[in-house]
């Protein structure tokens, strides 16, 4: 069976006090009432991470980082290596973003790279799809969604392939309090899903978790979990307060 997840992506946000506050908080309320069959990942900015680490339970908490270099190591001034995220004792780390792809100008090329070496050093990739408006305007959503499937993750041989996690996170959602519905998120779920069962196989296409992302809060997770191929969420905004993002972890 799948997992469910859900993952505070923390954007660029809190101090390292505030950052640490807030892990504490998450920490204690997860540990009082969160829901044990999820997966919990927080994932602040690479400045936090250790610190992070160390203010929670790594039993019941995993940490990941919002990008990796798309190079090993070497003279990258600026870049974080997966090497570097690996040991710091993190898991997880996000690949594609849509921020990443529009503000930094990451191509499919790069993310295919970046995945690549997550999966080398055993770290989890969630990688991240998803459509802007006019793109979805124009009904050319679902081929948006298949070629940045293809061209990151799906040339990778099924064992590779079935440890990543996947994110279906609208642009025009994002950030913006105007989520997808859960019909619509359902109905892009079911088609990634079908992709996958139709390159790997239905066994492989069934164990793969696709979390939603895309102003997910805690009023709407829980009909946006309700669908039967949404797996979690990727979570920025209410991901910042403890109470918020705990909502979303006993939403399913
Ligand atoms: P949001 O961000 O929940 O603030 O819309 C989600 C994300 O970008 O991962």
């Amino acid at each position: 069976m799948r997992k469910k997840i859900v993952a505070g992506n923390w954007k660029m946000n809190t101090d390292l006090e505030s950052g640490k506050k807030l892990a504490v908080e998450v920490n204690q309320l997860i540990a009082e009432k969160g829901n044990p069959e999820v997966k919990v990942v927080l994932i602040p900015p690479f400045t936090h991470i250790f610190a992070v680490l160390n203010s929670v339970n790594s039993q019941r908490i995993e940490i990941g980082a919002q990008n990796c270099s798309s190079e090993s190591k070497g003279a990258f001034t600026g870049e974080v290596s997966v090497e570097m995220i690996k040991s710091i004792g993190a898991t997880h780390v996000i690949i594609g973003h849509s921020e990443r792809r529009n503000y930094f100008k990451e191509t499919d090329e790069m993310l295919n790279k970046k995945t690549k070496l997550s999966l080398e050093i055993g770290l989890t990739p969630i990688f991240c799809c998803g459509e802007t408006l006019e793109q979805r305007n124009a009904k050319n959503h679902f081929s948006v969604v298949e070629e940045q499937l293809n061209k990151g993750i799906f040339g990778f041989e099924k064992n590779d392939f079935e440890k990543i996690v996947i994110a279906y996170e609208p642009v025009w959602a994002i950030g913006t309090g105007l989520n997808a519905t859960p019909e619509q998120a359902q109905e892009m779920h079911f088609f990634i899903r079908n992709l996958i069962s139709k390159k790997f196989g239905n066994e492989t296409a069934e164990n793969i978790s696709i979390l939603y992302g895309g102003s997910c809060n805690a009023a709407n997770a829980s009909q946006l979990f309700a669908n039967q191929d949404v797996d979690g969420g990727l979570i920025g905004g209410a991901s910042l307060k403890a109470n918020d993002f705990l909502g979303i972890i006993n939403a399913f």
